[in-house]
């Protein structure tokens, strides 16, 4: 999720696109660039924040009124000066700016090493600059063409902006997948990822659809599709303020991230299952996978929400892949002096990929000679750089302290490793693992049905934001769930509460039980549904409060329990990611209830970097 801003008109394009991208940073700020028109294309760019832009830029001359920059946050290659955007066509006639994924990029790539292209980055964006050029000049056809004809051929998503040496007073805009919206202002164009860079200049713009394509000269604007279908400019009048659309009109980060997750889940499995749905293919493993293959036992490390996603790791890779596994929190398997085999693999999770425990357990682990790899969210953070090798979630920045869809992206990821261990060991048949592959393609929209009944849950938070303690129960993958679901009530709303598996409720929690004390029970329909629903009836018994996430249809717990979620029917294995939604939500609305600060919470950072 990268940040992209372009210019047309009579203004300085250089202050415009900067302040745009500062607007436009909380989408990813890793690395930034910017190319001005005036005689020729001036392209600055640098690792860092908009600001080490600014100093790279220095007093160069930046004079010109065309223009486009970009704010990353990287997916394909490190953040560093060479794969910041702009990228350029080998031979300078194409200048592109990209927000999204271009999924089959190496294939598209491979075919034009064939035809003596050269690459200087690592990214998937400049196959692109390269496809569009490769066309331009084969086919003799105007860069509008040459654009249109190179995204038929792209599998992906992409919000972009090109500009052509040969064509300087014009920008081509196309949007797939990821978010772009054109400014109308008086004789000039603004294009931007949302219209944080554009809200001070006008109020007038039009949101690009699927497959549109904005051919924008001086003065004038041609909408058409990729197809060469022409289209009638839809131009909407804007009335929310810049904090609103960061927020993407939701009122906390932490909501918006909550409502993100179908995408997000959607964009971390983007490119890793094959379009048949036949394969997953990780390629950050892809040179390590006969070791992991071959791994005695499996160690998964960190800490927090991502000890969480960890633990339904361990249940994952045990019951697909039948490999032994370990989940350890960071901070203590530093200090226990634990025994580490070379033929040991050590999966480290961590969303900020900073987290300081995380990365000493990382070093242990390799000073041991274990293989150690990571799952992060943050391309170019330490943990990708100290680990052998790794699968990067693409849930695209975090700015909610209380994690919510890095989450259900980790688990994501771990799912995919456990069923692809679990097909190269043989403990799944190709059939099994199709379907269990489906099965994970079809969270997203589960996920969007799910943010549909929020109205439900916030009903059930009105009744209980005045607690004091709370209980979350769940076996098997709910158990982890029931520890998350009690981590983000803690982190964000300062209400006490405890994730337990339910069958230990009796070992003692139990005697926590009165009519003041809710409990939720996560009891969707699994392997264990039977014994949950003995605890719940447990619970009843001490007279209980039950909230039961349940799934849809059931009637059993439904007539048991007190209030009741209702999550869609899914296999086992994935049933996790579903669960957790509703507690996410729960938490978040307590919280609002309670006055509290849902994004910074107290005594809490988004990346804890010190022991
Ligand atoms: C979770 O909501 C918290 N922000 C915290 O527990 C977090 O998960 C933990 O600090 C680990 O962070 P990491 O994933 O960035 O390593």
């Amino acid at each position: 999720m990268c940040g992209i801003v372009g210019y047309i008109g009579h203004r300085q394009a250089y202050p415009v696109i900067i302040n745009g991208l500062k607007r436009l940073e909380y989408r990813g700020y890793d690395s930034a660039g910017v190319c001005i028109l005036n005689d020729n294309p001036q392209l600055f760019k640098c690792k860092g924040k908009v600001s080490d832009l600014e100093k790279h830029v220095g007093s160069n001359d930046v004079s010109g009124t065309v223009g486009m920059g970009h704010t990353r946050w990287a997916t394909h290659g490190v953040p560093n000066d060479v794969n910041a955007h702009p990228h350029v066509s080998m031979k300078g006639l194409f200048t592109i700016i990209h927000n999204g994924i271009i999924e089959n990029y190496s294939p598209l790539k491979t075919r034009l090493e064939k035809r003596s292209y050269k690459f200087k980055s690592e990214t998937d964006t400049e196959v692109l600059a390269n496809l569009i050029e490769y066309i331009y000049l084969k086919g003799n056809v105007t860069a509008e063409i040459a654009v249109r004809l190179a995204l038929t051929k792209v599998v992906g998503a992409y919000g972009l902006v090109v500009i052509c040496r040969d064509e300087p007073n014009m920008l081509i805009a196309a949007r797939k997948g990821s978010p772009l919206v054109i400014g109308v202002g008086d004789d000039e164009y603004f294009v931007a990822s949302d219209a944080t860079p554009i809200v001070e200049f006008t109020n007038s713009v039009i949101y690009l659809n699927d497959n549109d394509v904005a051919i924008i000269k001086r003065g004038e604007l041609t909408l058409k599709t990729i197809y060469n279908e022409s289209l009638q400019p839809n131009i909407q009048t804007l009335d929310l303020d810049i904090e609103e659309i960061e927020k993407g009109g939701f009122e906390h980060f932490m909501l918006k991230e909550i409502f993100e997750q179908p995408r997000s889940i959607h964009d971390t499995f983007r490119g890793r299952i094959s379009q048949d749905l036949n394969e997953i293919h990780l390629g950050g493993l892809y040179h390590v996978l006969p070791r992991l293959v071959e791994a005695k036992r499996i160690i998964l490390i960190g800490c927090g929400t991502s000890w969480h996603a960890a633990l339904v790791g361990e249940y994952l890779m045990e019951e697909l892949a039948r490999v032994p596994v370990e989940v350890e929190y960071a901070s203590e398997f530093r200090y226990r002096n634990p025994i580490i085999y070379k033929d040991d693999v050590v999966i480290a999770i961590s969303q900020s990929g900073e987290t300081a425990d995380t990365l000493a357990a990382i070093r242990l682990a390799r000073a041991a000679g274990a293989l150690v790899l990571g799952v992060c969210n943050v391309v170019g953070s330490s943990i990708p750089r100290e680990t052998d090798a790794g699968v990067y979630t693409h849930a695209g920045p975090e700015i909610g302290v209380a994690s919510t869809k890095a989450f259900t992206a980790q688990v994501t990821i771990l799912t995919m490793i456990s069923i692809l261990l679990g097909w190269r060991k043989g403990h799944l048949s190709q059939e099994k693992y199709k379907e269990l592959i489906k099965e994970i393609t079809l969270v997203p929209d589960k996920i969007e049905k799910i943010l549909g009944s929020n109205n439900e849950v916030i009903k059930i938070a009105e009744i209980f934001h005045k607690s004091t303690n709370f209980l979350y129960l769940g076996r098997g993958y709910f158990f982890p769930v029931a520890l998350e679901g009690a981590l983000k009530l803690k982190e964000i709303s300062y209400i006490h509460a405890e994730g337990y598996p339910a069958a230990e409720m009796k070992h003692g929690p139990i005697a926590l039980i009165d009519d003041k004390m809710p409990v939720v029970v996560i009891a969707a329909k699994d392997s264990s549904y039977e014994k949950v629903v003995s605890n719940v009836q447990e619970v009843k018994a001490r007279k209980g409060v039950v909230i039961a996430i349940v799934t849809e249809g059931d009637t059993l717990i439904k007539n048991m329990a007190d209030y009741v979620l209702e999550i869609p029917k899914a296999h086992e294995i994935v049933e996790s990611l579903l669960a957790v939604i509703p507690l996410q939500l729960l938490a978040y609305h307590i919280a609002l209830m309670r006055g509290c600060n849902v994004d910074q919470p107290r005594n809490l950072a988004k990346s804890v970097t010190v022991e």
